[in-house]
């Protein structure tokens, strides 16, 4: 028996079978031992004669009747279902290294559990055979999960609609999402979270798990007949994706698990915590950057974008992000895509005078790429029409006019370092943002097998080259807006783009639902145009302004059709921003729970000593005002002062009076803002206030 101890969690294992079993997970507990007695199940009628234990590789034949972690396969289909005992374990601080071994099929098993600070697990299957090759289908992490915890929630999206939430309560039988898109997926977030039936966001216990990941995958919350459940989180492969010949090993990704005794907001803050110990977390703060995108999309021109650059170090930008439409043949979608090489024709002097017009005016200079990218219509293509991912003997399907690089090729690989390496070598960039905007349909690579798996690993081995040869520069993981969203991708990324959508609105709910997996610093906010260009809705500046100061801000907006008051307004609104900086990129992400026509979230300092909140109405409700805004998780003990913050163009909602403090300040011991709550104005649907709180004592 292992009893792991985390900063975040307790974890008991279970040895005695081949492979590990936790035996609990969560709740720190006393005594490892008296645990696993008093979670002996009986044998009942019905089933087996045997208990087969929920392990991190459940086994088949073992007795399990759930999906095996393990799938696969020798040659006939024979050794399709192994039994492993075990061989050897050791443990090391926080972390448990487990080897088993099936000597019938040939294979060995090597578990990793650390739980230094999240619960984080991976395994490693050995093909130990001298002469077969194993054909593996599936190997997956397996979590089993209290039987009390019946209530899950998942996330769905899609383009300009990510990480949108449902819950449900935990039915008997499986639920399972599959991602066959070869990204992590504006569909399917690798994330789901389980707790006490009507848990909230500082209440009832609830644990999560992630797939660090980012190509195709699947997680099943299943309950088993005897009403154990469990969740199971892994790559998904094409069939005939993955073969392991003698010698070689396969490791899966991580599945990084958190708990919390009260609600999700802790758990959530647990994979914060994980990403900001990295030590290639941006320490730096986070610049905030202009965007060229919405404002002139493949229409480049110098002198327009010196303006735009002009305006942009005019209300207080640090970097200016040129977007898609500089190489190649690029003018719009249907071409280019591949030939990373200047345009003379969009920038006929090169791409210098503008780096140094942006540098001149003290930001930094970023720029768009998509390398896994190439449109037929490109010089790349043409020049080698065999390097792309697409299945013999069928017309490859375009996504968006284009095709996915197989990366795994050498050739081409080394082909678009090259040009890639050229581009930083050759200009002062200090900033990339590296798009993917196809599913991968139908594509295998060179031996005609499925791709995915492969491409997926040669996308890092790309990004980490690029990064050991420009060690400053910062990396942007975009996906047509959030579908490349995971701690993964983020171990060599600096920043997500976390929607296309830029309509406040839609904003509230999808950075709600990413903050339960990444940290502001890292989650791109922008402020769009008064008209979203993705939903045609329009909003006030204060609205969209009050919803992207909680991410990385940007601002993609064409600058050049506003008049010096505006800039004024915008120029506020960044300031504001880089001046509660340190605040929102190192607190502590807080969301609260309110009434469905709110939503409410802010940033605590981790020392409590100070605070940022956001209310904001998204719809109206029954009450003509919102009901109190309770705040837990400040000191209870000490006092606070609370103000409003108003923000540039602020418009009242339909009040005939403010309460007194809404214009002088109100000061409340913690205890009290959490328990009574702050009653606050009536506000218009679609705006949002801000309070900030400041310890006083
Ligand atoms: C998709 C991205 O999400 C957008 O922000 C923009 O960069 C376009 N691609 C450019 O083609």
């Amino acid at each position: 028996m292992i009893h792991l101890r985390g900063s975040g969690l307790d974890v008991v294992v279970d040895l005695a079978h081949g492979t590990p079993t936790i035996v609990h997970w969560g709740a720190p507990v006393d005594d490892p031992d008296a645990v696993v007695a008093m979670l002996e199940r009986t044998l009942v009628h019905g089933s087996p004669d045997l208990i087969a234990p929920v392990s991190v590789v459940p086994e088949h034949a073992g007795g399990f009747a759930g999906r095996p972690g393990l799938l696969g396969r020798r040659r006939r289909g024979r050794r399709w279902t192994p039994r492993f005992e075990r061989v050897d374990h050791h443990v090391d601080g926080s972390r448990l290294v487990a080897v088993a071994d099936d000597p019938v099929a040939g294979l060995r098993l090597t578990t990793t559990i650390d739980v230094a600070d999240c619960l984080v697990i991976a395994i490693e299957l050995t093909n130990t055979s001298a002469t077969d090759r194993y054909l593996l289908d599936g190997l997956t992490v397996t979590l089993p999960v209290a039987e009390h915890l019946d209530e899950l929630l998942t996330f769905t999206g899609r383009w300009t609609r990510e990480f949108h939430p449902e819950r449900a309560p935990w039915p008997h039988g499986a639920v399972t999402a599959e991602n066959r898109r070869g990204r992590t997926s504006h569909e399917t977030p690798s994330l789901l979270f389980a707790g006490r039936a009507g848990f909230g966001e500082w209440h009832g216990e609830v644990i999560g798990a992630h797939l660090a990941w980012s190509g195709n995958h699947s997680w099943l919350a299943d309950r088993l007949a005897d009403g154990r459940r469990y969740l199971q989180l892994g790559e998904l492969f094409h069939p005939g994706e993955c073969s392991l010949e003698p010698g070689e090993s396969y490791r899966t990704p991580e599945v990084v698990a958190v708990w919390s005794a009260d609600g999700l907001t802790a758990a959530t803050q647990r994979f914060h915590r994980r990403l900001r110990a990295r030590p290639e977390h941006p320490a730096s703060p986070r610049p905030v950057l202009v965007n060229t995108w919405e404002a002139v999309y493949f229409d480049h021109d110098l002198d327009t974008l010196r303006d735009l650059a002009d305006r942009a170090a005019r209300v207080g930008a640090e970097r200016f992000v040129l977007d898609d439409g500089w190489f190649g043949s690029r003018r719009d979608d249907t071409s280019g895509l591949g030939d990373w090489i200047v345009s003379p024709d969009a920038h006929p002097d090169g791409l210098a005078p503008l780096i140094e017009h942006v540098t001149g005016l003290g930001m930094e200079f970023g720029i768009w790429v998509e390398p896994e990218m190439v449109n037929p219509d490109s010089d790349l293509f043409r020049a080698h029409p065999d390097w792309v991912l697409t299945t013999d003997g069928y017309e490859p399907p375009l996504g968006r006019n284009q095709l996915v690089l197989d990366l795994a090729r050498d050739d081409a690989f080394d082909h678009v370092l090259r040009q890639l390496d050229a581009l930083l070598r050759d200009h002062d960039i200090a900033f990339v943002k590296w798009d993917m905007n196809r599913d991968h349909i139908g594509g295998s690579g060179a031996d005609g097998a499925a791709g995915t798996h492969a491409q997926t690993l040669a996308v890092y081995r790309l990004l980490d080259e690029l990064r050991r040869r420009h060690p400053d520069v910062e990396i942007e993981s975009c996906s047509s807006g959030g579908a490349r969203i995971d701690h993964e991708i983020l171990r060599r990324t600096d920043r997500v783009w976390t929607s296309d959508c830029n309509d406040a609105l839609e904003r509230q709910t999808i950075q709600r639902g990413a903050s339960m997996l990444i940290p502001p610093e890292l989650m791109g906010a922008h402020i769009g145009p008064p008209r979203a260009h993705t939903t045609g809705r329009r909003h006030g500046l204060a609205f969209r302004s009050a919803t992207a100061l909680f991410g990385h801000l940007g601002i993609e907006w064409d600058l050049r059709s506003l008049d010096d008051a505006e800039l004024d307004a915008i120029a506020e609104v960044v300031a504001l921003h880089r001046r509660l900086r340190p605040l929102l990129h190192g607190g502590d992400v807080v969301r609260f729970d309110t009434e469905p026509a709110f939503v409410a979230h802010g940033v605590y300092a981790t020392d409590r000593s100070e605070g940022i909140v956001s209310f904001a109405r998204v719809a109206t409700s029954p009450g003509l005002t919102p009901p109190p805004l309770r705040l837990p998780g400040l000191d209870p003990e000490r006092h606070y002062r609370v103000e409003h913050v108003a923000l540039p163009r602020e418009r009242p909602g339909p009040n005939r009076t403010a309460p007194a403090w809404w214009s002088d300040g109100l000061t409340a011991t913690g205890r009290d803002l959490a328990t009574v709550g702050l009653q606050l104005p009536a506000l218009h649907p679609e705006s949002a206030v801000l309070l900030h709180l400041q310890r006083v004592d």
